[in-house]
């Protein structure tokens, strides 16, 4: 029997990357999972590959998904166990050359996404938890950027760096519902937002809009060598260290951002 058997989960822009091995992982050990994102073929493929897992095409950045999401997890599953707060993308700009536009894209699906999704469970947990209640997990995700900054990623840093003000303040909120509520900054992992270019940055097509991602042979090597363990991480270490705090082990912490990034300090 898994670690999670009987749990449900949700993991928002689990259609690839980190998101989409963090389902895995949670499946693998037994619990059910919705599968957010916001392109629906990913989405579903995920959920299609993993026992009892249920789709759920939508964009976060719409003020109705997170109360849509929480509403549809417990139609189908009848509670929540835990919650990940994984989507997300990178927009890059120089702040002279920062638009609102940019500035209020990343703030949206970085914090007020997370917000949204959390107020919608916090009103359900308030009618449906206490301290003796099953003990439930949520893990939001933040970045070293959002911890020491990085060029060129001002409103991602920016909105990286409120998560870890939303999870502390929650895991003070919500201890009283027997919650526990952490965040896991990572450094640089192997996915699309990191993939390989030759001379170009790569595009990723967020919304039907273009976003330039991805990183030169140059910054991967860099990255690779500023871990002690000489290599950046892989979707799957991403996965394994949300799962560390989903797991009845961690269930005396809270409030804390634990730092997966192969070492890398600032
Ligand atoms: N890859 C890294 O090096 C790295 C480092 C630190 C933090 N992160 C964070 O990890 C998270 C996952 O990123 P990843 O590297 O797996 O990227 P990814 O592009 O492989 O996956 C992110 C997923 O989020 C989905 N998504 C984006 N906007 C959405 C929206 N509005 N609604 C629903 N889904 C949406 C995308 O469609 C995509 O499938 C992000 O929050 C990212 O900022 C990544």
């Amino acid at each position: 029997m898994g670690d999670l058997e009987g749990k449900f989960a949700l993991v928002t822009g689990a259609g690839r990357g980190i998101g989409a091995a963090t389902a895995k992982k949670l499946s693998d050990a037994g619990a059910r999972v919705i599968v957010n994102d916001l392109d629906a073929d990913v989405a579903t493929e995920v959920a299609a590959g993993l026992p009892g897992a249920v789709a759920a095409p939508a964009d976060l950045t719409d003020p109705d998904t997170g109360d849509a999401l929480i509403a549809l997890a417990l139609e189908q599953f009848g509670g929540l166990d835990i919650v990940v707060n994984n989507a997300g993308y990178i927009w890059h700009s120089a702040i002279h050359n920062m638009t609102d536009e940019q500035w209020d894209a990343m703030l949206d699906i970085h914090i007020s996404a997370q917000f949204r999704v959390l107020r919608a469970y916090g009103r359900w947990l308030r009618k449906n938890a206490d301290r003796s209640s099953d003990i439930r997990k949520v893990v939001n995700i933040s970045s070293t950027m959002g911890l020491h900054g990085g060029p060129t990623q001002l409103a991602y840093s920016a909105g990286k760096a409120a998560v870890v003000g939303l999870t502390r303040t929650l895991a003070k909120e919500w201890g009283r519902f027997n919650v526990t509520v952490n965040a896991v900054a990572f450094g640089a992992i192997d996915t699309r937002l990191t993939s390989p270019y030759a001379t170009e940055p790569n595009i990723a097509i967020v919304k039907g809009q273009e976003r330039k991602v991805g990183l030169s042979h140059q910054q991967i090597e860099e990255a690779n060598n500023a871990s002690p363990l000489g290599r950046i991480g892989s979707a799957e270490d991403a996965a394994n260290a949300i799962y560390l705090m989903c797991i009845p082990e961690s269930n005396w912490i809270t409030g804390e951002v634990l730092l997966a990034s192969g070492g890398v300090r600032s």
